[in-house]
């Protein structure tokens, strides 16, 4: 559907609602800064996205800057990469605009964070929640990025990018303008779970204080936390089938191997036979040592919005010129004559 010989671009974006945690972290974050000296990357604060549901301005304003603070506090480095707040580069929405007419009902019918989102009174979601997944694609293609780092509750978003771009490329006999991008989801920590329930995924807004690690937490909160975070009462195998059926141990297991960089399997072959009551302040130590540094960062940070508003609007800029760009092209194509 594509024949696309455009160079390798790397984008992603994070919603401004929430503060961020270890699965923001581990699933997102820490991938982008990971890409950035082998790719032209461009992050962005999807703050149009955050919008679907009841944003207070100043709650917003504040998450903009929270979330570009998180990105550069876990290492995206401003100088490097392109981040930008997705409402200061028009383009994205213009884009969004013509995508609306060319996905198709049944497709954003099938997306399940749509249901999950609106919940059973449907009809009063708004209408943005709905065509959320159109204006993800947008977000993508404006920049014909053809890689996508995110966690794994993305892909289907990603599934209907792909279907976007391949139709606009058929229907205007296109067939190398848009990439079909490809999401990057595997690797350790794509899925974080609950600290409380290991069958629900780590999220900001998890009713239970404890079932989530902010980056913002302090020592003690993060050591509270992980202490008190849901067990069995076995001690861990020696080996990863032996996780099988132990939803809570595995997302422990998988926390330390993701932030010491390890695998499940070396994990468990130092701390196979040992009981929680080891293995939890070992984890507990690690966390802290690997995210404190960057709750630390993130307030200083965030105190400094003159210098985050100067690295968003240079980020604007220069995402601006490629967007622009890409829109004009597309108009071109359809047929719109300036
Ligand atoms: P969200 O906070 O839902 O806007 O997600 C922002 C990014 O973090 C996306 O790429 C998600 O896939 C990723 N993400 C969110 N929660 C988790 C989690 N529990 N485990 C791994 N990745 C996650
Ligand atoms: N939907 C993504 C999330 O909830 C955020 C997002 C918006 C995004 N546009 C994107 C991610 C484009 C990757 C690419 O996390």
């Amino acid at each position: 559907m594509t024949n696309y010989k455009g160079p390798m671009r790397v984008l992603s974006g994070i919603q401004t609602s929430g503060n961020m945690h270890l699965g923001n972290y581990l699933g997102a974050i820490r991938k982008f800064a990971a890409m950035q000296n082998e790719y032209d990357c461009f992050y962005f604060l999807a703050d149009m996205h955050s919008i679907t549901v009841w944003q207070e301005p100043e709650q917003l304003r504040r998450q903009i800057f929270h979330i570009a603070a998180a990105y550069i506090a876990s290492g995206v480095d401003p100088n490097t990469a392109t981040i930008f707040p997705q409402s200061s580069v028009h383009a994205h929405a213009e884009l969004a605009w013509i995508f609306n007419c060319v996905a198709r009902l049944g497709w954003l019918d099938r997306m399940t964070q749509f249901k999950d989102k609106a919940g059973k009174d449907k009809e009063r979601a708004s209408v943005g929640l709905y065509t959320y997944p159109v204006l993800q694609a947008a977000d993508i293609l404006v920049y014909k990025a053809t890689h996508v780092p995110v966690g794994e509750d993305q892909k289907q978003h990603l599934e209907l990018s792909r279907d976007i771009a391949g139709k606009f490329n058929h229907d205007f006999k296109v067939d190398d303008f848009f990439p079909l991008p490809e999401p990057l989801i595997k690797g350790p920590g794509a899925r974080i779970m609950s600290l409380r329930d290991g069958t629900a995924k780590m999220s900001k807004s998890d009713p239970s204080e404890n079932a989530c690690i902010f980056l913002k937490d302090d020592a003690d909160t993060i050591a509270r936390k992980i202490k008190k975070s849901k067990t069995d009462p076995e001690p861990l195998p020696s080996e990863r089938k032996g996780l099988e059926g132990r939803a809570e141990a595995a997302n422990l297991v998988g926390i330390y191997a993701a932030l010491s960089g390890k695998s499940e399997d070396e994990v468990l072959a130092e701390y196979g036979g040992q009981g929680f009551g080891v293995f939890k302040p070992a984890l507990a130590d690690l966390v802290v040592e690997k995210i404190t540094p960057i709750g630390g960062e993130l307030n200083r940070l965030e105190a400094d919005p003159a210098y985050l508003t100067s690295v968003l609007e240079a980020g604007a800029e220069k995402a601006s010129v490629i967007a622009d760009g890409v829109v004009r092209e597309v108009k071109e194509i359809m047929g719109f004559v300036v």
